[in-house]
């Protein structure tokens, strides 16, 4: 079990102005911010971040979407963090996603599916470290 895992509010929501909705479901969970920024990607860095995903046919378009706006990135903390917060979040797909979950009540697609959360605590820490620097102070 590890308390820490990363988060991105994806373009789609933040620019649909959920952030706050969001953020708001997130804590309300018992996840803490352990920190946070907003901030866009670089075609080249969404390509980097997604690199996993470069054989499979939505590749493109994930990096383009994923570069097309402003997104927020976070690190999280919380007993058992890597797959509470992927329940919170629902599945891939909205459709499938259960009720309640972040993904059924804000996203519109599989493709634009306003969040993001680490599947494992190795790449909870790399997806992490992909975005903030310093933190072993916190
Ligand atoms: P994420 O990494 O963003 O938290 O999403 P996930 O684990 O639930 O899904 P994953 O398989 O890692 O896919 C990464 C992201 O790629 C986009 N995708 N599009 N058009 C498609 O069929 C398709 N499939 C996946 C989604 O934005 C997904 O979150
Ligand atoms: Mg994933």
């Amino acid at each position: 079990m590890t308390n820490r895992t990363f988060t991105m509010i994806k373009p789609d929501a933040f620019s649909k102005g959920n952030s706050g909705a969001i953020l708001a479901k997130i804590e309300e969970a018992g996840f803490r911010l352990i920190a946070m920024k907003l901030t866009q990607l670089s075609s080249a860095k969404a390509a980097e971040f997604y690199a996993v995903h470069k054989e499979r046919p939505f590749f493109g378009e994930l990096v383009e979407f994923m570069s097309s706006g402003p997104l927020i990135a976070a690190i999280l903390e919380k007993g058992n963090a890597v797959e509470d917060f992927r329940k919170l979040i629902g599945a891939t797909d909205p459709a499938k996603a259960d009720s309640g979950t972040i993904r059924k009540l804000f996203a519109e697609s599989v493709g634009k599916n306003a969040i993001h959360g680490s599947d494992s605590d190795d790449n909870a820490q790399i997806e992490g470290n992909f975005f903030f620097s310093g933190l072993d102070r916190i």
